[in-house]
């Protein structure tokens, strides 16, 4: 068996920092060929570091959001009460499928008391908070998930649930490192994740830094690796989950459950509680981000499009809960997940 490392050194990257007053963003767009930190002072810019994709994944949009809540609450501390609310209107809508951004703003609001003289502290208070419990609950996850997992064996990830994605050590890809450091996984299939390219620039990077072998494939090579090579998991993250059950995630997954689940593969996502949306019934409520086509012709080598084709460029779908086996969260995993069973497990009466 290869050398394995501690589990301890795994998935250190950080995405996302608070420094010197300020929030720092790792710039994803530029991986993996520059470590690259952006230093940003105001709430706006936080804002539009998450639209231009500077930051990405759900609960690093969330984080990141959460430092932003912070910055509006410092700019606007005479007690411009609308002032702030527009900061947070602007906030909320730099990304609409990630239901960590609108979670992590209500909570860092509600922990900040508009009439308390020292608001900007208790802010920044309550974003450090979220932060650190992300990544204690990507720990647990990681754990949790890893012990569904009958290896040594080798799964299939999409896009990028990592470190980057998170806090730190990753949702999927902690559950990865987790399986990887006990055993029982030996490799890791990921696809490149068009156009924006999260699986082959991002997780085949943070992989290959934690030494965890990782085939990168073109999306449209799944199929028929899933028909050769019969991997018994596909794991990702998800954006949010609704009250039935149903993932939103980066598109590409729902066909790679299916694929899964037509070769006998299971599907576990993985995410927790801050992605789970009650007040969102089903797939069909999820408002799905779709971006500029452009990001799909540069892609392709053609930045400026060919005359007369449309182009549409949803970057999330869904996938049924029907074709979901385990939902793994920091509070435990849901089997088959569907509205009873998520309901039970955030009312703690599982
Ligand atoms: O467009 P992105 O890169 O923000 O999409 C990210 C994903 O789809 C992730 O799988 C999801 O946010 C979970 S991250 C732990």
């Amino acid at each position: 068996m290869s050398k394995r490392k501690d589990l301890a050194n795994m998935g250190s990257v950080q995405a996302v920092r608070w420094q010197d007053d300020a929030c720092l963003l790792l710039d994803q767009r530029r991986l993996p060929q520059q470590e690259t930190y952006l230093r940003l002072e105001d709430s706006a810019s936080v804002a539009r570091a998450i639209s231009d994709m500077v930051v990405r994944g759900a609960p690093a949009i969330g984080i990141a959001a959460a430092y932003g809540v912070a910055l509006a609450v410092r700019e606007t501390e005479s007690g411009d009460r609308a002032g702030l609310q527009v900061r947070l209107d602007f906030l909320a809508a730099a990304r609409p499928t990630a239901s960590n951004l609108v979670w992590a703003i209500r909570r860092v609001s509600a922990a900040t008391d508009p009439g308390e003289r020292h608001r900007f502290d208790t802010a920044l208070a309550e974003a450090r908070a979220i932060h650190a419990e992300d990544i204690a609950m990507n720990l647990t996850m990681g754990e949790l998930g890893a012990g569904l997992i009958d290896g040594p064996c080798s799964v299939v990830t999409h896009c990028n649930a990592g470190a980057l994605a998170t806090g730190g050590f990753g949702t999927a890809l902690g559950v990865v490192r987790c399986a990887w450091a006990s055993g029982r996984i030996q490799g890791v299939f990921a696809g490149e994740t068009r156009p924006w390219q999260q699986g082959s620039r991002l997780t085949c990077w943070e992989l290959a830094r934690d030494e965890i072998p990782v085939t990168l494939l073109v999306d449209s090579a799944m199929a028929q690796m899933f028909r050769q090579q019969h991997p018994p998991w596909l794991i990702v993250g998800a954006d949010r989950v609704t009250a039935n059950g149903d993932v939103a995630n980066k598109i590409g997954t729902y066909s790679l459950a299916v694929l899964a689940r037509q070769h006998g593969g299971r599907v576990m996502v993985v995410a927790p509680t801050s992605t789970l949306d009650l007040s969102t019934p089903d797939g069909d409520s999820v408002p799905i981000e779709h971006r500029s086509g452009d990001e799909i012709w540069a892609i392709s080598g053609q930045p400026s499009g060919i005359n007369g084709v449309a182009v549409d460029n949803p970057v999330f779908d869904i996938t049924p809960a029907s074709c979901v086996d385990a939902l793994v969260t920091e509070k435990g995993i849901v089997q088959a997940p569907d509205s009873k069973k998520i309901s039970a497990l955030l009312s703690g009466g599982r």
